[in-house]
């Protein structure tokens, strides 16, 4: 790995840039728990203004000037933004300060290195820190030189930056190389899976939401809980059975975000690949969250962006214990299909209610349409008409079988990716149920 982790505990001050826009505003309250996650020690946090912006500085010179006697008698080791700033801004606000800044994209990565588990998680941590990195080069780099830099390693004539972009270069091959390797036998594994015709549930939902201690709690697994953001990074799976549904694998995913920094949109995504391929979401919510709604709008912005919002949800209203007066329970839509369960992933009440409602719609959301099957899917009609899913068969001019069809989900799903298909390359049309 090329960067070190700072023990934590580091003297901080958060600046908060208050902007009249209420979407591009950061939360001020997720900032300062992003902060602590991040491992800082937070001396002051302060908020300036959007009318006094400058370009060199971002903020305004006065404010700069207040900022840096406050590092000084407080002994401040680091400045953190909650905003984005350019290179050379990091820069002129290090030099007034004389201690180390930070922007909101350098925290969100230093908090996703801390939580990578995986393997895949590090390298793409890894190569978004490097290429975050690569911006802010020419300062200088210092903990390179005393990482990798001398003998052996410096080439004649290159004075220190030169050598540096060399050795970021080269260091950014290799992670390439190495993510394309484990992304690869990643789905590999999935390919594997699905010929084993496991249903696959993932775990998804806003960062904190408690989807870790959801896991631990249905697999008793020793997955890493714990009361920071960021718990997950990489996805992790574990088999199951379920009572009258047999075994499925789920998958805990990492926590989703708002206003994700653009270097680790991709890497984010990718961890999400398994999710787009699930058979059922189940989405958890933190029912004791203020903000949960404004949470599950920018889960289900991302799922659009994944191409995953077709696919079914269940919700699951998680944190139950720290309300009043409600029970734990599965609410049913009008058709009577669990939408939504309340439970504590903490104290275990309504846990097995999950159980129930994933293994009811998995094994009950019904794929009622009309398909058109050419006559090389001949195999697949058949074991249409094997599990008697068929309804009806006519056929049209050129021979090709219109097949009404009615078959649980899952089932479909198996069928079709077996033949490394998928289900909407061949639906004539949808029959409303
Ligand atoms: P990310 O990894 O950041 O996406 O978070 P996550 O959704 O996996 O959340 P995690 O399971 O780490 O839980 C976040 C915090 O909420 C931890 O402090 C948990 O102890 C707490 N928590 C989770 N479930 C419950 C619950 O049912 N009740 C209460 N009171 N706290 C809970």
């Amino acid at each position: 790995m090329f960067f070190e982790r700072h023990g934590g505990g580091e003297r901080a001050i958060l600046v908060h840039l208050d902007g009249q826009d209420p979407e591009a505003r950061e939360d001020p309250q997720e900032f300062q728990e992003l902060a602590i996650s991040a491992g800082a020690e937070t001396v002051a946090f302060v908020n300036v203004p959007r009318h006094r912006f400058s370009a060199k500085f971002l903020i305004g010179s006065g404010k700069v000037e207040e900022l840096r006697d406050q590092v000084k008698a407080e002994q401040v080791e680091l400045v953190i933004f909650n905003h984005i700033l350019t290179p050379s801004q990091e820069r002129n606000l290090e030099r007034a300060f004389e201690c180390r800044v930070i922007d909101r994209t350098g925290l969100i990565l230093d908090i996703f290195a801390q939580r990578a588990r995986t393997h895949e998680g590090k390298l793409q941590v890894e190569l978004a820190q490097l290429e975050h990195m690569s911006t802010r080069l020419v300062r200088g780099w210092t903990h390179l030189e005393r990482q990798g830099g001398g003998i052996g390693l410096r080439g004649p004539g290159e004075t220190q930056l030169e050598t540096d972009r060399r050795l970021l270069r080269v260091r950014l091959k290799q992670i390439k190389a190495r993510l394309e390797k484990v992304r690869s036998q990643r789905i590999q594994a999935r390919r594997g899976r699905k010929r084993a015709d496991i249903p696959s549930v993932s775990l998804i939902g806003y960062t904190n939401a408690g989807k870790s201690t959801l896991f631990n709690a249905v697999t008793h697994s020793d997955v890493y809980a714990a009361d920071q953001l960021f718990a997950t990074l990489d996805p992790t799976l574990r088999r199951l059975e379920l009572n009258d549904l047999g075994p499925i694998v789920l998958a805990d995913t990492v926590g989703f975000i708002r206003h994700l920094p653009h270097k680790l949109v991709e890497a984010f995504r990718a961890t999400l690949e398994e999710s787009a391929s699930s058979d059922l979401l189940v989405h958890v919510i933190d029912a004791h969250e203020p903000e949960r709604m404004q949470q599950i709008e920018q889960v289900m912005a991302v799922l659009v962006e994944i191409g995953a919002n077709e696919l079914p949800i269940l919700e699951v209203y998680n944190k139950l214990d720290l309300l009043e007066g409600v029970e734990p329970q599965i609410q049913r839509n009008g058709d009577g299909k669990p939408e939504r369960v309340w439970l504590s992933a903490k104290d275990g009440q309504g846990l097995e209610l999950l159980g129930q409602a994933i293994a009811e719609l998995l094994g009950e959301d019904l794929f009622v349409a009309t398909l058109r099957l050419p006559q090389r899917l001949a195999r697949m009609r058949a074991q249409f008409f094997e599990l008697n899913a068929v309804q009806s068969e006519t056929h049209d001019e050129h021979g090709d079988s219109l097949l009404a069809v009615r078959i649980p989900r899952v089932e479909l799903n198996r069928l079709v990716s077996r033949e490394g298909l998928k289900p909407q390359e061949f639906i004539e049309q949808h029959t409303l149920q």
